[in-house]
């Protein structure tokens, strides 16, 4: 492993600069049917997500190969792939000149669109399609029209969370954060679009959970609860075998309409001002309020808490010196301010980079193209369907040094050369979302909020304590421990 953290630019110039000879994808499908299960069956059980690509990755001696992804039958007709385990080959998956992106959100599968109220929302549609820029534009303005209000707003759900998170650790002498941050992340992203807060106010105690039931029923076939191996098969049938049926989630997902509807008057008229009709958008605001921006922060937050945790004292004091220094020369919490925190900066890009909120990112060649890996260049065929394996790329060892390890201050100063190689928003975080590319529209809107959670930890604690596990999607986090600031009340 080289010593400098830029050696990755160099291994990449020097492979783009002597192209190699066009290789074989190593790998293989198995019998029609059969070799899908069985690989389903290696990836949910027999191996395990990460193994599963290790192995195979090892076998082949390749970060390019052919093998068969889930649910496969009868889920998704054709869940034949190629993989992509490098930082060299997954950004082919950005270039929708040569990706068609259409319905490949979920990967080989495409939910019924009566969870949708019948629409293809945004996520699922191809840049070339132009309802794709229109939605977007959509999802740009409504950004835009509350970028004042985001920080202030956040602060304020954050304040209500520490109280309860405080109070059920004095109580229980543990507090599970999962919870309290789905709720939170469920009342921000509500008040956020609906500039209040719901007028029923049950849905404000039970938003996230209808939005948690309407994501189970979509990401089921891609999900495993990690039961004990005697109830392995009862869930492959369950869960990977065939769609769940739409109906179950109707009545939670016509609540959440309901309340947006009523509640987003103003973001429903920006829409049809931009020719959008009403019931159109509001399918899209829930969409993007419930799976993109609130099933992203269910597993972002955790996440985060759950490494910052990990750096343990040390980090946590320099955290706390940065922040507080800054927050009491600039005056307060302003974005500049937020700006001017480099460590806290590269801790939450370090948190995006070794465990990617969204892991998983498809698309069907346009066009017969080559692929570059580091090492070998391989022929795709139009119509083939890629996969990038995010946590894969962002910790390819050619690239990042000590990948596999949390380096808090990995992109401060020079280390910024290196943002380039995190993904996490399907694009490069040196890269803007545009109407015409597949880059989430919320990315510095996340990373904003990231950085703004560490601010109030820090500004009220000195250091904490969790528990970390794992989820079916990401990782949970259970405050042990929160040692007060000297000056926070
Ligand atoms: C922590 C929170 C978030 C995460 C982790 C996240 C992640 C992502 C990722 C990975 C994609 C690309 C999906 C793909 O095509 O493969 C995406 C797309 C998208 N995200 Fe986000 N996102 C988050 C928050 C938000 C927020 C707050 C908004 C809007 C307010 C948003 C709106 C969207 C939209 C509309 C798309 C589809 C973009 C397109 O079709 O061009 N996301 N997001």
């Amino acid at each position: 492993m080289s010593s400098s953290p830029f050696h990755g630019d160099q291994i990449l110039k020097a492979s783009r600069e002597n192209a190699p000879p066009l290789k074989e994808i190593p790998g293989g499908y198995g019998a029609p049917f059969f070799g899908a299960i069985k690989d389903r069956l290696d990836y949910f059980y027999n191996q395990g997500r990460e193994e599963f690509f290790r192995h195979r990755m090892r076998k082949y001696d390749s970060t390019v190969f052919r093998v068969n992804m889930p649910p496969g039958p009868f889920v998704a007709s054709n869940p034949k792939v190629i993989v992509l385990l490098d930082a060299a080959s997954f950004p082919v998956l950005f270039d929708t000149s040569k990706v068609e992106k259409r319905d490949v959100l979920d990967g080989t599968y495409m939910p019924s669109l009566d969870y949708f109220g019948g629409h293809r929302v945004c996520a699922f549609l191809d840049p070339s399609e132009p309802k794709h820029t229109v939605l977007k534009q959509f999802v740009f303005s409504m950004l835009v029209s509350r970028h004042g209000e985001i920080v202030p707003l956040f602060r304020n759900c954050l304040s209500e969370l520490f109280i309860v998170l405080e109070d059920e650790l004095a109580s229980k002498g543990k507090a599970y954060f999962n919870t309290l941050s789905d709720k939170m992340s469920f009342n921000f992203v509500f008040r956020l679009f609906c500039d209040k807060k719901p007028h029923d106010a049950s849905i404000e105690a039970k938003g996230s959970k209808l939005f948690d039931s309407w994501l189970f029923f979509q990401l089921a076939p891609l999900m495993t609860l990690g039961l004990t191996k005697a109830f392995n098969f009862l869930e492959d049938i369950l869960l990977h075998t065939f769609p769940l049926p739409p109906f179950l989630a109707k009545s939670h997902y016509q609540k959440l309409y309901k309340a947006f509807n009523e509640n987003a008057t103003s973001i429903l008229d920006e829409a049809e001002g931009l020719g959008i009709r009403r019931d159109e958008a509001c399918h899209n605001l829930v969409f993007v309020a419930g799976f993109n921006a609130y099933g992203g922060m269910k597993t972002t937050f955790p996440a985060l808490i759950k490494w910052v945790a990990s750096g343990g004292e040390k980090l946590h004091r320099q955290l706390a010196n940065e922040i507080r220094s800054v927050v009491e020369s600039e005056g307060g919490v302003t974005l500049t301010a937020l700006d001017n925190m480099s460590l806290t900066k590269s801790v939450v890009y370090e948190v995006l980079r070794i465990e990617p909120p969204v892991p998983f990112q498809y698309g069907k060649a346009k066009c017969d193209m080559a692929v570059r890996s580091h090492d070998a260049a391989f022929e795709i065929k139009k119509g083939e369907m890629i996969f990038g394996y995010q946590p894969f790329a962002m910790r390819d060892p050619r690239v990042f040094d000590n990948p596999e390890e949390f380096v808090g201050h990995r992109f401060v100063g020079e280390g910024e050369r290196l943002l380039k190689y995190v993904y996490w928003s399907n694009g490069r975080e040196t890269d803007d979302p545009t109407a015409g590319n597949k880059q989430c529209p919320g990315k510095d809107l996340v990373v904003l909020l990231c950085r703004v959670m560490l601010v109030e930890i820090f500004l009220r604690y000195d250091t904490f304590d969790v528990d970390p596990g794992k989820l079916p999607l990401g990782s949970s986090a259970t405050f042990k421990s929160l040692t007060k600031a000297p000056t926070s009340n």
